[in-house]
């Protein structure tokens, strides 16, 4: 008598499992349940926890966003830190910054409370957009126009940290937003106190 054998494309013969016991198939139902919760929150967070933004994504070329970023630093300059051009644009209006080896271009300055698109995008290679220290994170893609809607809550002195690895000066890639309060400043003006903020350097 040859034994028989089995591979695992087969399956044993006869009834060789038991039935589930109850309490597996609580768990299973329990679960299940719980995978519905977590997909209808996707489309639920997206709406209202204000997590993952809709964007304004558009295709683009590297070399022509550069150029529209130099057209925008053209347009709005208001000075430089150690050559790099501080940008004051309008409220409302459109803000390029671009990532490249290993910089983020322009500074930008900002006012509180008021609405800008800020479109990003890189030069070379993907590059990560992390606010610090808040608590923003995106990525930034060659090819890519990523425009998001955004409104400064907080008045200050902000550093973007490049979050994705992107060469041998990675951890040098450093950029800057500054956003001014205007109705504290006017208030400040008002009682003509000094600036201990240092104003909009
Ligand atoms: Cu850019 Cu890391």
């Amino acid at each position: 008598m040859t034994p028989e054998t089995h591979t695992g494309l087969e399956s044993p013969r006869g009834v060789w499992w038991k039935p589930a016991h109850k309490a597996e198939k609580v768990w299973v139902a329990i679960a299940f349940v719980w995978c519905m919760v977590l997909f209808a929150m996707m489309p639920l967070w997206h709406l209202k926890g204000g997590q993952n933004p809709s964007g304004i994504r558009r295709k683009v070329d590297p070399q022509a966003f550069y150029q529209r970023t130099q057209e925008f630093i053209a347009q709005y300059r208001i000075g430089e830190d150690r050559g790099m051009p501080i940008v004051a644009p309008p409220a409302g209006s459109d803000v390029y910054l671009t990532a490249l080896a290993f910089q983020w271009t322009p500074i930008l300055q900002l006012e509180k409370d008021k609405e800008y698109v800020l479109h990003l995008s890189s030069l070379d290679v993907n590059h990560g957009f992390s606010l610090y220290p808040m608590n923003v994170n995106f990525q930034v893609v060659p090819g890519y126009d990523y425009g998001l809607r955004v409104k400064p809550t907080e008045a200050g002195d902000f550093r973007i940290i490049c979050n994705e690895f992107c060469g041998i000066g990675h951890h040098i890639m450093v950029g800057r937003v500054i956003v001014v309060d205007r109705t504290a400043e006017t208030a400040e003006t008002a009682v003509s106190a000094p600036s201990s903020a240092g104003g909009d350097r």
